[in-house]
């Protein structure tokens, strides 16, 4: 398939939008403007004057301690930094901070070498975006940018010149809690926004103080782990890895991305942080990579566990793979020196590895101005201002999903029309565990957030509906029954707040609000840490006590709106056969109570399309829409025959496709009208379609083109 650019802006109709980049006011450094011959001659001026230990030294990459986000901490940051023993930072928060550590690193160490300062910044900094996958739903390549624009925009502001973002790890299975914090099952689709991230956080080459260096992760084939098990083993074919998963890494490559990250995982029986083949012969020599590449969290030292060595030998195959830095596991620091003496390590190999992250400092302009991204006027200037919340709450509503919304009659003797949205008026009740809390708000993976400065979503609807109705509460239910499961499912200061009434006084108590009110939004499903890295599950159902809540509610008969909180494709097959309207929301980020009312009320039509199949139950696991037909397919329409691909207990379909998103609006689509009838292999043809607005709301429609390839020499998917 051919992956241009122009033709893609075909394909998929770009949603008009008020969108402005926002360009603070940055400023060049002057290796802007100087060629790769004067960085190569300033690095080799520079390295004549290292010592062994000081390029090792440039190699290591320890974490602060301030946010675990791993299993290990570092320590002696300091002594270590003035040894040289220091090539970066990460996850240390503020300004201010971070000048003075650089400050160390440039007049206490013998050579003055600045340090990278690296941090999570996923979704945004501390204006929040929704996470990835609901962020991928809007399929708006001008909004994905955006977004990595200001959180670019604001990480700069407080110090941070790195950023281990975009993760663009392609995933079918939605037991595994990291596809959160991807893009969904499709390459092509995932490649675009790969890109997009890219060209959002390093803008131009990084030459401004508000540009920063990307990281795309996690290299490779993270997302596809048996089972959906974290870090679990992953085995596939090569034909399946450069078809479905490899493509968005390699558009990131394209888009000039500064580094890439190992995965943690094993590729064909050898770990990725030791696998030459992924590493050299196909990052650099394929793809042609010329940044560097960074372990993920103790990556190397893992490598003792999955059992091919001692730290020496694995932190020698790690860089004799075209690894070049060591994030956290202090094995480079700690054996390199000893390898390279042994003969095991060659100086070339040392030597080209420190080259690259000299070379990502040089290209960030940190050997001109150390403090480029250390300006303390900053933060008040650039961080959660009105214009990047304006944008985050925009953005937001854009990748909400409507995914059901039946008719109703609200009022008696009339006719009966969508539930959504609705006028605030009366009384609403907001009932749920997730209703009111604003650590839940901003999602999985928003380090840099000031968690309760976002509003709930009980808090969100009361500001905007003040005057007009009166919004009441009841948490209805704690998250799950089980405490144990509550509290791993509510880490990182996440906490719900367990209720310590019994499940059935918190029922009484939300079923006397409920009978109270005109309309019932049912604020449940996932905490925000039941997704994201060491989230996974196997049961994709909303929780038990939620889910009787919720059956309870539907009794009262008010008409009850499902707003769904998740950071995955869950089971909703009861809750779409029972409950009238049902929005998923993802997390949307700082802005998302505010979002959601915007929705509610018909203030914005949510248009989202979903990235990800949602499944009927978890048993037809992994399940995705570019499936190959097979030799014996289910004819259309039925949903068992003996003797064909199939199920006995339920049929293929998904709940919810790929690309599937209602609308409070209907749209009719013309005639395609194709620019040529044939195209050879690198040939490009332009399809038209004139899509009308038929319905009487304003809306935006994501235009989706599918292609087959219905004979090959070899097999391909019955969509694409
Ligand atoms: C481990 C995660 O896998 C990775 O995505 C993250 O960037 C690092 N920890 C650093 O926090």
């Amino acid at each position: 398939m051919n992956r241009d650019k122009s033709n893609y802006n075909n394909m998929i109709y770009k949603k008009l939008s008020l969108s402005v980049l926002l360009f603070a006011a940055g400023f060049l450094t002057a290796s802007a403007q100087k060629s790769p011959q004067d960085m190569d001659r300033f690095i080799d001026v520079l390295m004549n004057k290292m010592t062994l230990e000081e390029k090792i030294g440039q190699l290591n990459l320890p974490v602060t301690g301030e946010i675990t986000t791993g299993q290990a901490k570092s320590s002696d940051i300091a002594a270590k930094i003035k040894k040289g023993e220091v090539g970066g930072l990460f996850n240390l928060k503020g300004v201010e901070k971070i000048r003075e550590v650089q400050k160390q690193a440039v007049e206490d160490s013998r050579l003055g070498i600045p340090l990278l300062f690296g941090m999570d910044v996923i979704h945004g900094y501390e204006t929040m975006f929704p996470i990835p996958l609901g962020l991928s739903c809007t399929w708006d390549m001008t909004a994905i940018e955006e977004s990595a624009r200001i959180a670019a925009v604001e990480a700069s502001a407080d110090g941070i010149s790195w950023t281990f973002s975009p993760m663009v790890d392609i995933s079918r299975d939605p037991r595994w809690g990291r596809v959160s914090e991807g893009s969904g099952e499709d390459p092509f689709l995932g490649a675009m926004i790969a890109e997009a991230m890219v060209r959002g956080y390093q803008g131009k080459n990084m030459e401004r103080n508000d540009e920063i260096m990307a990281c795309v992760k996690h290299f490779a084939l993270y997302g596809a782990g048996e089972a959906g098990r974290d870090y679990n083993t992953v085995d596939m074919s090569r034909q399946r890895m450069f078809n479905d998963y490899m493509l968005p890494y390699e558009a990131a490559v394209e888009a000039g991305v500064g580094s890439v990250m190992a995965s943690f995982n094993e590729v064909d029986g050898i770990p990725a942080t030791a696998n030459k083949w992924l590493m050299t012969d196909i990052l650099r020599g394929q793809w042609g990579f010329n940044g560097f590449v960074v372990t993920d969290y103790t990556g190397i030292s893992e490598m003792i566990d999955h059992g091919i060595g001692d730290l020496q030998t694995v932190s020698a195959r790690a860089i004799n793979a075209g690894v070049d830095m060591d994030m956290v596991s202090e094995g480079f620091v700690g054996t390199l020196k000893k390898s390279v003496q042994e003969g095991k390590v060659s100086m070339a190999t040392l030597n080209t590895a420190c080259r690259r992250i000299l070379e990502a400092k040089y290209k960030l302009g940190l050997f001109d101005n150390p403090y480029k991204y250390c300006d303390p006027k900053r933060p008040a200037r650039d961080i959660f201002t009105k214009a990047h919340r304006d944008a985050a709450r925009r953005i937001a509503a854009e990748s909400f999903v409507l995914l059901k919304n039946d008719d109703v009659t609200l009022i008696p003797g009339t006719p009966a029309e969508p539930l959504l949205p609705f006028n605030p008026k009366g009384n609403i009740a907001v009932i749920g565990p997730l209703a009111d809390s604003r650590t839940n708000m901003p999602g999985t993976w928003s380090v840099a957030a000031v968690l309760d400065r976002c509003p709930s979503l009980v808090e969100g609807l009361k500001e905007m509906t003040t005057g007009k109705a009166n919004i009441l509460y009841a948490k209805g239910s704690n998250l799950i029954s089980d405490a144990s499961y509550e509290e791993r499912a509510t880490m990182f200061g996440r906490s719900l707040n367990r209720d310590n009434r019994t499940d059935q006084q918190l029922l009484d108590e939300a079923l006397t609000v409920a009978n109270q009110s005109d309309i019932i939004i049912a604020a449940l499903g996932e905490s925000s840490e039941m997704s994201g890295e060491s989230s996974s599950r196997t049961d994709l159902n909303i929780p038990d006590v939620q889910q009787n809540l919720l059956k309870e509610l539907l009794k009262t008969g008010k008409p009850v709106v499902l707003v769904l909180f998740t950071g995955r494709p869950l089971t909703l097959t009861w809750e779409q056969e029972h409950v009238p309207a049902i929005l998923n929301v993802w997390f949307g980020g700082s802005e998302a109570a505010y979002a959601i009312g915007d929705a509610l009320f018909g203030y914005v039509n949510p248009g989202g399309k979903l990235t990800m199949s949602f499944p009927k139950n978890v048993g037809q696991i992994p399940l995705y829409y570019a499936h190959k037909n097979t030799g014996r397919p289910l004819a259309q329409g039925k949903w068992f025959e003996k003797f064909r691909s199939n199920y006995l207990d339920v049929d293929n379909e998904p709940l919810y496709p790929f690309g599937y998103g209602l609308s409070y609006t209907t749209f009719s689509y013309g005639d395609i009208d194709l620019s040529r009838s044939t195209i050879d292999m690198t040939g490009e043809l332009t399809a038209a379609v004139m899509v009308t607005n038929t319905g009487t709301w304003p809306g935006s429609e994501v235009v989706q083109l599918y292609i087959r390839d219905l004979v090959g020499s070899t097999t391909r998917p019955v969509k694409e």
